[in-house]
């Protein structure tokens, strides 16, 4: 079975990646995850309030984008709260790099265009092969429209683009009114990929001490279904890869992402709960899954349920929201 795959202009195995998460700050269980068949492994952020909090420290001046970081510094973790310093990250990236052959993906994690973007130098530098970047945000300010957001966003992705030459994949939460505009926006400022999505962290509140509860949970397989609408919608768009984060937990789900139009798909629940031997069971389950459908390779079953090739995608979608309303016929 042919499970070659491209993404991000590499040339990958299979379509199998581990997502950012702090399993690859662990070279034993990085060695391991390749050895069970990861096709590539994307490190855990590093974060714009870690850059800039070591810019203060450094009695460096901050840039307007970065300003309202001062108002919260005191809200935010210690800097020896995070898994990696700034150095230490680059530093691990070299070292994962000399200890695994499969593609390294660096992740930056912010909201703002501003100095802290040239962090990305430093991990072309370390030997990352590509980059996610994660614009991870909740707008909760009543004066600035969607637009603005959208811009901003793209001002991150294109300041990145400009900082290196490294492909970049955007990590994007699901809440935009017009994704595919977004998409678009976010291609013609530099960005090859978009990994889809974020989760969107949601606290809980604690009753007995009416406080606000942190957690974070792993994933379920029912979070991949708004995974396969949007993979499905964004196919083909402006000639972007697309990888699936969230809610793939077996061969099964891992199918269903490809069918939908996932050139990847990302893993992090499954082996955080697993370990290794989940990859080599979910690689070894899919092979099974095409060959018993007749597949010959990965690409001939990639993008098959895409909307791709639909003439109205807007009106199918009705359609198939119209014919989920409607009580199953007696007839
Ligand atoms: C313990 C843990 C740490 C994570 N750290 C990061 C991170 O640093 N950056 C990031 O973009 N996503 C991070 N994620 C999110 C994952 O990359 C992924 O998007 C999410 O877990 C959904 O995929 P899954 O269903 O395979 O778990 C983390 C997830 C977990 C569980």
């Amino acid at each position: 079975m042919e499970l070659g795959t491209r993404y991000l202009g590499l040339d990958l195995e299979n379509p199998l990646v581990v997502g950012s998460s702090p399993m690859a700050c662990d070279l034993d269980l990085a060695r391991r995850l390749e050895d069970a068949g990861a096709a590539a492994i994307v490190m855990p952020s590093l974060f714009e309030e870690q850059l800039l909090g070591q810019q203060l420290e450094a009695g460096l001046p901050i840039d307007e984008p970065a300003a309202q970081f001062l108002g919260v510094r005191e809200q935010l973790p210690v800097p020896e709260s995070y898994a990696l310093s700034p150095d230490d990250y680059y530093e691990r990236i070299a070292r994962l790099k000399r200890t695994v052959a499969i593609p390294v993906i660096a992740s930056l994690n912010g909201h703002s265009a501003g100095y802290w973007l040239e962090a990305a130098g430093y991990l072309e530098s370390a030997g990352a092969d590509a980059l996610e970047l994660n614009v991870y945000r909740v707008a909760t300010d009543a004066t600035r429209p969607a637009e603005a957001i959208e811009r901003e966003t793209a001002e991150v992705v294109r300041a990145a683009h400009e900082a290196v030459r490294l492909p970049i994949a955007v990590k994007l939460s699901p809440f935009y009114t017009s994704l595919p505009h977004v998409a678009a926006r976010l291609a013609g400022a530099g960005a090859e990929g978009l990994v889809l999505f974020n989760r969107f962290y949601q606290p809980d509140i604690d009753l007995e001490t009416l406080a606000v509860e942190r957690q974070l949970a792993l994933s379920d397989p029912a979070e991949l279904l708004l995974r396969l609408r949007w993979l499905a919608i964004l196919r083909g768009h402006h000639g972007l890869a697309l990888a699936a984060s969230g809610g793939v937990h077996s061969a099964a789900d891992a199918a269903k992402a490809l069918l939908a139009g996932a050139d990847v798909v990302q893993l992090v629940s499954v082996l955080l709960r697993h370990g290794p031997t989940a990859l080599t069971r979910i690689r070894s389950e899919l092979v099974s899954w095409l060959a018993e459908r007749s597949f010959l390779s990965v690409d001939e079953a990639r993008g098959r349920l895409s909307l791709a090739g639909a003439t109205s995608p807007d009106a199918y979608e009705r359609a198939n929201y119209l014919h989920f309303l409607q009580p199953p016929s007696t007839g």
